[in-house]
């Protein structure tokens, strides 16, 4: 019988994972359904249970249920559990374990297409929500020697820079406001982890307040994908910096959650060119 995938989060209206989820399914012959499963705050406990179904292998998890799942799982893996939220949960005979690809994609992104060595380098990361948390543990753990995190709330940025700073760089949380920013110097890397700049979000076409921050140098990442031109990655292109967009990293994670679920390799290139033609088309 046809198994069932799919992804949780609310809402979902330009979640790109069923189209490249199903091209790599269909590319390696693995009959499965990847569905998109809207669920808003008060049906998760009810989602979660119907879960447990042997016919579905597993979902993905967004926004806003990547912490708000757990106290439902069995179990964590050890990166879900380091970060205290998961992007990916396993259904194996009824026993739900959840998982977290999102810092290896951003990770292998990094590495593969924009060709950056982490060790040594100074990073700035703009957002202090789940994302940020991921890729600030996973840029500490490959030896950043300094990072700091610009937050529109100081509380959350101090926050997530006090757990941070129990791995091995230098964290400082701070503001994101035009007087912070004056403060600093380009660094080596520079990353977006807010939707300025989403399509159809209230920041659509907005870029945060931070030119000073960009020079040749800089490797600017935004992992806003949807336009994959964001106003961000344009006006760093202006200045000179080298930019990398948010559609390698989706794809990387959602590759490394086809594989827990598949057991199987995902076909990237399948994957990348299918997400790539639906952005150009908007039919997702
Ligand atoms: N490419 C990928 O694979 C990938 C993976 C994960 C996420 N993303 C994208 O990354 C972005 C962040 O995701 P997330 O999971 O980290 O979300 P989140 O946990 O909700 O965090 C959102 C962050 O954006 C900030 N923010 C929101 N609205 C803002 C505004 N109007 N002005 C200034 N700051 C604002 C929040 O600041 P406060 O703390 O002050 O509220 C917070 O730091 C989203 O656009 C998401 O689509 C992409």
């Amino acid at each position: 019988m046809t198994k069932k995938l799919g992804i949780i989060g609310y809402p979902l209206g330009h979640s790109l994972s069923p189209l490249f989820q199903q091209a790599g399914l269909d590319a390696i012959g693995f009959d499965a359904k990847y569905n998109m499963w809207p669920t808003p705050p008060d049906q998760l406990k009810n989602r979660l249970t119907t879960l447990r179904d042997p016919n579905i292998l597993g979902v993905n998890v967004t926004v806003p249920h990547k912490e708000a799942v757990i106290p439902y799982l069995d179990a964590l893996d050890s990166t879900a559990e380091q970060l205290q939220a998961v992007n990916t949960i396993v259904n194996a005979n009824g026993k739900l374990t959840g998982f977290n690809t999102d810092m290896f994609g951003f990770l292998n992104a990094l590495e593969i297409d924009g060709q950056f060595d982490v060790q040594g380098k100074s990073a700035i990361i703009i957002g202090a929500g789940g994302s940020a948390r991921a890729i600030t543990t996973g840029l500490s753990l490959k030896g950043a020697s300094s990072i700091t995190i610009l937050n529109r709330s100081l509380v959350r940025s101090q926050s997530l820079a006090k757990e941070i700073a129990e791995y091995k760089a230098v964290v400082t949380g701070d503001e994101l406001t035009t007087d912070s920013i004056k403060r600093l110097s380009p660094p080596d890397l520079l990353v977006n982890c807010t939707p300025f700049g989403m399509t159809g979000g209230d920041l659509e076409g907005a870029i945060p307040p931070i030119d000073s921050l960009l020079s040749p140098s800089t490797l600017v990442t935004d992992l806003v994908y949807n336009p994959s031109d964001t106003p961000l990655l344009r006006r760093a292109a202006e200045l000179g910096a080298k930019t990398l967009g948010g559609l390698p990293m989706l794809i990387y994670q959602g590759a490394a959650s086809f594989k827990i679920w598949t057991g199987k390799d995902a076909p990237i290139k399948t994957m990348l060119d299918t997400a790539l033609k639906g952005l150009k088309q908007e039919v997702f």
